[in-house]
Formats: C-alpha cells, sequence, structure tokens
C-alpha cells in the first residue's frame, strides 16, 4: 500500500454547531499524527512515534493548522476568465459575458486549458472537492473529468442542459441533452471519485420536456446529482411566473419533474416563501448559498438562519458560484457570508463558518461517508494552513485569544497564502513555497 503521514496541530468538526450551540462540535488537536493509506486515513491521534511505520517521516508542520479540504459545492469552472465582469445584474450579465464566453467550450483543448487551471485555483485556495457546472458541449465534461481523474480528486460535474432563451450555438434539444449526458453518466459516474451532476441550468433556459426528461435521467441513473439554479434574483422570479404559470411557485416548477429530492443541490435560494422552504427541508433537498456571487451581482441577502437554525431546517453547503463570485478562497466565502449575516442582523460565529465550509457542506451534499473530516475511514482529503501567513496575519493572530478568534481573523483576512499545502487522497497536490508544479 501506499502510506503517508502528516504531523501538526489539527481542526476538525463532528457535530452540527448550528444545532448544538453552545455546546463543543470540534475536535483540535495540537500536535497531531494522521496516518494515510491508499488514500484513506487510517488514524488520526495525539502524535506518537511509536506509532509512526517504519521508513516513514510525517510531513511535519508545528505552526500550521491541519483541516480537512474544503468544499466548493456551486461553481462553474468553464467561467473563470470572465470573473470580475461588472455592471450588470443575473440576466444581463448572462447574456452580456457568460454566454459569449461559454460558446468557447466547443474547442475541448480550451476546455482542458481553462478545467486546468481552474482545479489549480482551487487546490491553491484549499478546495478538494469543487462541483461545477460545465458548458451545454460535451466536450466541457469529458475535459473536466479527464484532469479531475488524473489529480485523483472527489468532484461531481455535469454537462449543462440548455434548450431555449439562450443563442443557438449554446442550446441543444430535450432529446439530444437527454442523450449526450446519459453517455457521460455512463462514462464517468462512479469512476475513481468522480460523480456526475445532472445540470438545468435554471428553469427559464430549459423546456417542460427538457426538465421532464432530466428528472427522467435522475431516477434512471444510480446515484446521480442534480443542480440548478432557484429565486436568485427578482427579475428572474418574474420571468419563471410568466414562462410557467401552472406552477405554484419557483421551486414548485422542478417539484413538478422530480427535480426536488436528497442529492438535489439549488444554487442561491434567496427569494423563497414559507411553503419554498418546508418543501426543500421535507424532501431532504440542499441549498448552496454563494455569499460572493450573491453580493456581487446585487442578488440579495440568504436568509441562513431560516435554512439552518429552525425547527424545519434546510441541509445547506457553501459555493464560490465562479465567475458571478469573486473569489474560489474559501475565507472570502465565508468572510462575506458573515457580512450577509451581518446585514440580516445575525451572527455567523467562526466554529459555524468552518464547520459549513468543511463537515456541513459534506452532510450537506450527502457524501459525508467519505470527506469532511480528520478521522479514520475517512478520505485523506487535507489542507495545511498557515495561521501567520503574512504580515498582517502574523500581527493579528498574536492578539488572539482563543482559536474561534483565529479561525475569525482567518476568515476576515485570508486569501490564498494562507494555503500552506494542499493533499488529494494523501498526496500533496499543492505546494505554496514549493514553486514545482505538484498537479
Ligand atoms: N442562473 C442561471 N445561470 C447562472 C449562472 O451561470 N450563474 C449564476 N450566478 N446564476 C445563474
Ligand atoms: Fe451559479
Amino acid at each position: 500500500p501506499m502510506i503517508s503521514a502528516l504531523r501538526g496541530p489539527s481542526l476538525s468538526y463532528f457535530a452540527n454547531p448550528f444545532d448544538d450551540q453552545g455546546s463543543i462540535c470540534h475536535r483540535y488537536e495540537a500536535d497531531t499524527l494522521i496516518l494515510i493509506e491508499d488514500g484513506i486515513i487510517t488514524h488520526a491521534g495525539a502524535y506518537d512515534p511509536a506509532l509512526v511505520p517504519h521508513g516513514i517521516v510525517p510531513d511535519h508542520y508545528p505552526d500550521g493548522l491541519i483541516l480537512p479540504g474544503f468544499i466548493d459545492a456551486h461553481v462553474h469552472y468553464p467561467q473563470m476568465p470572465l470573473i470580475a465582469a461588472h455592471g450588470r445584474q443575473l440576466l444581463e450579465w448572462l447574456d452580456h459575458y457568460v454566454f459569449p464566453t461559454e460558446a468557447r467550450y466547443h474547442d475541448i483543448d480550451f476546455a482542458r486549458l481553462i478545467a486546468r487551471r481552474f482545479l489549480r485555483e482551487e487546490l491553491r485556495a484549499g478546495v478538494t472537492t469543487p462541483i461545477t457546472y460545465c458548458t451545454v458541449h460535451p466536450e466541457s465534461v469529458d475535459a473536466y473529468f479527464e484532469e479531475a481523474a488524473r489529480l485523483g480528486l472527489r468532484t461531481g460535474a455535469g454537462k449543462v442542459l440548455m434548450d431555449r432563451n439562450a443563442p443557438e450555438n449554446l442550446r441543444d434539444t430535450a432529446r439530444t441533452g437527454y442523450d449526450q449526458s446519459r453517455r457521460l453518466a455512463a462514462r464517468w459516474h462512479g469512476q475513481d471519485r468522480l460523480f456526475y451532476v445532472v445540470t438545468p441550468r435554471f428553469a427559464p433556459t430549459s423546456t417542460e420536456e427538457q426538465l421532464d426528461l432530466a428528472g427522467t435521467l435522475l431516477r434512471e441513473g444510480d446515484g446521480l446529482y442534480m443542480q440548478t439554479h432557484l429565486a436568485e434574483n427578482q427579475a428572474e422570479l418574474a420571468w419563471v411566473q410568466r414562462l410557467f404559470p401552472a406552477s405554484r411557485d419557483y421551486l414548485d416548477v422542478y417539484d413538478r419533474f422530480g427535480l426536488v429530492g436528497p442529492r438535489c443541490l439549488f444554487g442561491h435560494a434567496i427569494h423563497l416563501n414559507e411553503r419554498e422552504w418546508a418543501r426543500l427541508a421535507e424532501a431532504g433537498a440542499t441549498i448552496v448559498h454563494c455569499p460572493t456571487s450573491n453580493l456581487f451581482l446585487g442578488s440579495g441577502l440568504f436568509n441562513l438562519k431560516r435554512a439552518l437554525v429552525s425547527a424545519n431546517p434546510v441541509r445547506t453547503a457553501l459555493g464560490s458560484d465562479i465567475g458571478a463570485g469573486t473569489s474560489v478562497s474559501p475565507f472570502a466565502t465565508l468572510g462575506e457570508a458573515y457580512k450577509i449575516a451581518q446585514l440580516r442582523g445575525e451572527v455567523l460565529t467562526a466554529h459555524q463558518a468552518f464547520y459549513l465550509a468543511t463537515l456541513g457542506s459534506a452532510r450537506a451534499i450527502s457524501q459525508d461517508d467519505h470527506i469532511g473530516s480528520i478521522e479514520p475511514g475517512k478520505e485523506a482529503d487535507l489542507v495545511v494552513l498557515d495561521p501567520r501567513a503574512t504580515p498582517l496575519l502574523a500581527e493579528r493572530q498574536s492578539h488572539a485569544e482563543t482559536l474561534e478568534d483565529q479561525l475569525f481573523i482567518m476568515m476576515t483576512l485570508g486569501d490564498d497564502r494562507l494555503v500552506r499545502a494542499t493533499y488529494v487522497a494523501g498526496r500533496k497536490r499543492h505546494d505554496r513555497d514549493n514553486a514545482g508544479d505538484l498537479s
């Protein structure tokens, strides 16, 4: 077997701090030994030299902080080239920036180039599980999964389904979209650590026939995922009501086609009525909160408290939503989530935030048996932070009194400089201080 080991301070969550307000939900170990065999954690506990296998020298990070790799549960890798495209809100932003960029992905070499750059950025940011939209072109999916498989990532992706209200060169048909998705799922789903995500872009760009076939795909497949956008922007809401007059509300459009259930991921969900909240909770569906995107596009302030601190909570993960989001860094995502809560008169604690970016998102996407915490049996996706990476961080950390203070400083001031190293299934795939391209 391939054996490796890490040593240093570590932090991992085992319970939900939104449920157990005030009780301890994390485990901090000042000097941890993590042993890894064939990509799986076999031991995580206090360092003991007697436990280190003969001939193995642990990667030692005495001033670091080892965490589970971060999850980015809603992102568009093809939109990386258009980050910071400004001056418009959702619908005009799509027409003006997104569609012309996505049209380039019929070219598999271009798709490979961007997929590669995107995954390097995610690893540099400490993200080990992205769940991404591709474009309408099957080539964009093959390019992504080829690169992800090479890196050994646990990741999901899917071909965008779009058969109306989009430029001609970005439209499939209900039938070709179905056939292509089926072929891609057969090729990639369950290969290594990859999973396929049925991806109708959002209600306005699919006919009822296409949504119906997306539901069929989901029912026929074995453990396939679904992702789409929900209630992001007021103009979008009005448009959906015009296009689907028979539906009670936005979520009902998806529900009528069997697209609301476990393993169904809904990006944004800002403007929901109480029926939609209750239905998402009952169905075991997942919302992906995308703070930097919601602020950048002026979409609105997500109600995280209704999602997680309520009698019928809704599974909630976090996403960067690149290119509407402005950073792949989970620190930026967490920092903006905190500010959105502030604007609503609520408080997101640092432990709640770091839980959400790791075990919380893992549980929300139903991957909780594989990733999201540092314990035996879990896959060894790990990130090593350097809490004093910059002069300002070091200065500010020197006044931190608690672990929570330290975490809050990182999520407020942090960026990719804070990420010392990233491990995927026990292999170092990013090393901040080693210019050599590990991945
Ligand atoms: N709604 C439909 N498509 C998109 C997209 O690409 N990005 C965002 N943020 N919202 C969408
Ligand atoms: Fe999105």
